[in-house]
């Protein structure tokens, strides 16, 4: 197994924020988390060094409690690419594999592309492998500078590039796979006489030329997997083009998207054949929705739902930690939290699970079971069953459990006045 080092010490000025920029979220999962988890999911890695600086309690913090097999090394001050990397030399003193090194802000790269990547370094033999990609407008890129035999030469970065290399549309995608056991040696020698007066990770290309080692670039087939996240903008972006992923995925296994413009789905949930989702639905965290459900328009899902088949989750619906048996309705303008729902259940308009006592702070759960139905404009307050095939009346405020096939009403009778109104009139 080899290793991975992930940069993220840069301060992200340009993101304007409190929270550091690679905890920034999408679909509540921080920048940094999507680029560990596409490096565990090669299989290839065992182990993850992340460079931190600005921020690095928070940043730590984060990752010591997500991923195990990551750890966090502290660069302070920050002077470059070079010497972050550098950072980790004492932690990897006596290992001599193969590390992929990437940075902490590209959520997109998938890990299909990083396996593709370590699989042609390593079957290439080569020492040193960058990752390049061919770019319209390549501004603001490192330049992928080759030889006349089109072998590697170095990577020049915008601010110290000559007019004819700025015009070079290959660029450095910022990922690399290096034999750490052959370039260990090669921090040392770095220098700082650059524009930026840094020491330049990629001046190791040079440097591998220079002492005879095998140095190859594999080119990146999809650039939107670098796209790297600077600005809120960029944040926005990347969000949309993370969910156009996903959405595709699900129209291609049969799912009904009638809008994706306005259909959000994270990465996370799962989804059926034939079901189909309404415009304006946000999908959030991990979700497992079965076959031939109906979803929205405008349903709210926060995590942890699972719906069987032939559930209808309607309009105005938000539904967090709850599952849902097949058959069940909730089309109206609903809360479901913490509860699990059964068979052919019917939940009717305004039905309210209050899950949480704001006292004690204390979350409950409401479980009902098979064939229920629940009035429209109900609270069922929790901890609470409704056992099988009760009814409640229209705006029942359940604090009991209601027994099997038992009626629970809580409204007080209907007083008609005759003529009231005409009398009030006079
Ligand atoms: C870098 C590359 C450039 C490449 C581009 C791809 C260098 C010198 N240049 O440029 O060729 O095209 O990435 O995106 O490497 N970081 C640290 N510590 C530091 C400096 C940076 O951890 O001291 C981290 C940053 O947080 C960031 C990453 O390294 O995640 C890249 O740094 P950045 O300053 O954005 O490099 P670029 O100028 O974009
Ligand atoms: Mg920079």
């Amino acid at each position: 197994m080899i290793k991975s080092i992930i940069l993220g010490a840069g301060k992200g000025t340009r993101m304007k924020s409190e929270t550091p920029k690679v905890l920034h979220t999408i679909f509540d999962k921080a920048l940094l988390g999507y680029v560990i988890e596409a490096v565990n999911a090669t299989n290839l890695v065992d182990e993850n060094y992340i460079i931190v600086g600005h921020q690095a309690e928070e940043v730590e913090n984060y990752v010591k409690t997500n991923y195990e097999n990551s750890k966090c090394i502290l660069q302070n001050p920050q002077l470059g690419t070079g010497h972050a990397v550098s950072m980790a030399l004492p932690f990897l003193k006596d290992f001599d594999d193969d590390v992929v090194i990437l940075c902490g802000d590209t959520p997109l790269i998938t890990a299909e592309t990083l396996k593709e990547f370590i699989e042609y370094h390593k079957s290439g033999n080569s020492d040193i492998t960058v990752m390049s990609a061919i770019f319209e407008n390549p501004a603001n890129y490192g330049r992928i500078i080759r030889n006349s035999d089109n072998t590697l030469n170095s990577i020049i970065e915008e601010k110290d590039a000559t007019a004819e290399q700025k015009s070079v549309n290959e660029i450095n995608a910022g990922i690399y796979c290096v034999n750490w056991g052959k370039i260990k040696t090669a921090f040392s020698e770095l220098k700082t006489n650059n524009a930026q007066g840094e020491y330049y990770l990629t001046d190791i290309i040079k440097w591998g030329n220079e002492n005879k080692l095998r140095v190859n670039a594999y080119t990146l087939k999809n650039n939107e997997e670098i796209f790297g996240i600077n600005s809120k903008a960029n944040l926005a972006e990347a969000y949309k083009l993370l969910n156009n992923r996903v959405i595709n995925k699900h129209l291609t296994n049969g799912v009904t998207i009638i809008d994706p413009s306005t259909t959000w789905i994270s990465p996370e949930t799962e989804i059926g054949s034939d079901t189909v989702i309404y415009p304006s639905c946000y999908i959030n965290g991990r979700n497992k929705i079965g076959s031939h459900c109906k979803i929205g328009p405008f349903a709210h899902l926060r995590g942890d739902v699972i719906l069987e088949d032939y559930v209808k989750i309607g309009n105005f619906v938000e539904v967090k930690k709850t599952t849902i048996k097949s058959h069940t309705n909730a089309c109206h303008l609903t809360y479901l939290g913490d509860s699990e729902i059964g068979t052919n259940v019917n939940i009717g308009a305004g039905t309210i699970t209050a899950n949480y006592n704001p006292l004690t702070k204390v979350k409950s759960k409401t479980i009902i079971k098979d064939n229920v139905k629940i009035g429209s404009n109900s609270v069922l307050v929790a901890p609470v069953t409704i056992e099988e095939g009760a009814n409640v009346g229209a705006v029942g405020v359940i604090t009991k459990n209601i027994p099997s096939w038992a009626l629970a009403i809580t409204r007080s009778p209907l007083k008609i006045v005759e003529n009231w109104v005409s009398r009030a009139l006079k």
